[in-house]
């Protein structure tokens, strides 16, 4: 069997990463196509070196745009390749642009579809995330979700049962394998960025980072919550653009910093005393780990972080926020059961599913 991988943004070398080997094990031929999506070091290169995964096949080097002009840029690289390469399935990730731009491309020209992280719903289609993962559901062959609430909305959306297959989360598996690597750079972390006690933020949502008003609101709140607590911001490129001037005025316990390595940001959210984030991947990361994670968004696709992890949805709501943050900063880490098949073994089902 020959499987095509398509990635293109930080989150998906995570799970693509997993699946990948499981398959090499199995022997199957594999080509592995980056869409360009994202493009800095920290933000691509790196994580190949770290996840252990082969360069990329393909590079189309779309960079950055509007919505449309980057799905159609994908679009229009990316069907010469998969015609080329002729591939038995393409399987897609999560719920980028670049999962959205492969789906269409390959449901048109009648190659088969795997998508690996189906299921998941915000019910919030003013986000685009929301859009990528109804379309690509609807075009996939094969939809592996995460967890039983992703069976249950593909169904009630009409997608044959025989099609839908739990397999557990992929982005778990990567961090079980790696936990002993971000165990080994915590020591020299620490020393370099001289903590102790301290907490962990990431912001990167347009919903949050977008709006003047919304950000510098959430950036005061935060700004003040540091004076409690040390927190550390690694920024995101988009936060980073719009943001750099004014996050360069943060008070001093505020520690603006580069986006880090795989290991490096996995290690300092094992051990930091709160994650406040807008982000999907890091919703499920802190459940596995035990860390309290506040959420700054009104939903989650990931509902099952808030019934079975760590995870509360703060939405814009500071005095929650405030309440909850001391609450963990004088807690600690309660490690919970992680959700049915969190379990580091979802990349070796898909595989075996895919190779049946
Ligand atoms: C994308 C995904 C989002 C995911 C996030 C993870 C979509 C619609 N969004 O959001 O779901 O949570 O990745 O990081 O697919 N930029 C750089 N360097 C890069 C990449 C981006 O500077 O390597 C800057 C560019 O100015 C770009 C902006 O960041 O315009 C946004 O990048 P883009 O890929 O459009 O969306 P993200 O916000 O990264």
């Amino acid at each position: 069997m020959h499987v095509l991988h398509v990635v293109g943004a930080r989150p998906n070398f995570m799970k693509a990463a997993p699946v990948y080997r499981a398959l090499a094990s199995r022997g199957h031929e594999q080509t592995l196509v980056h869409t360009g999506q994202h493009y800095d070091a920290q933000m691509s290169d790196v994580f190949f070196k770290e996840l252990d995964i082969p360069e990329p096949n393909e590079n189309l080097n779309v960079g950055s745009g509007s919505h449309a002009q980057q799905t159609a840029s994908i679009m229009s690289r990316f069907e010469p390749v998969v015609l080329a390469r002729v591939p038995d399935i393409v399987l897609v990730y999560g719920d980028v642009n670049s999962t959205v731009a492969a789906a269409l491309v390959c449901s048109k020209i009648g190659i088969r579809i795997g998508h690996v992280e189906s299921g998941l719903r915000s019910f919030d289609r003013s986000m685009p995330e929301e859009i990528n993962r109804l379309l690509t559901d609807q075009l996939a062959d094969m939809l592996f979700t995460p967890s039983a609430d992703g069976d249950e909305n593909l169904v009630r959306e009409g997608i044959a049962k025989d099609k839908v297959f739990f397999v557990g989360n992929v982005m778990i598996d990567t961090l079980i394998r790696l936990l002993p690597r971000a165990d080994a750079v915590f020591p020299k972390l620490k020393a370099e960025l001289s903590l102790d006690s301290f907490g962990l933020i990431t912001l990167h949502r347009p919903s949050n980072v977008d709006d003047e008003a919304v950000f510098l609101t959430m950036l005061e709140v935060l700004d003040s919550l540091s004076q409690e607590l040390p927190l550390i911001f690694p920024v995101h490129p988009r936060t980073h653009m719009k943001w750099s001037a004014r996050l360069e005025k943060c008070n001093p316990n505020l520690r603006v910093i580069d986006p880090l390595g795989y290991p490096e940001f996995l290690a300092l959210q094992k051990h930091a005393k709160v994650v406040i984030t807008d982000s999907g991947g890091i919703q499920e990361e802190s459940t596995y780990l035990g860390t309290p994670c506040l959420t700054l968004r009104e939903n989650t696709e990931r509902p099952i972080t808030v019934t079975m992890g760590t995870n509360v949805l703060i939405g814009r709501n500071w005095e929650l926020l405030r309440n909850r943050f001391y609450l963990a900063l004088n807690a600690t880490h309660e490690r919970k059961i992680p959700p049915p098949l969190w379990d580091g073994k979802a990349a070796d089902r898909i595989a075996g599913i895919l190779s049946r």
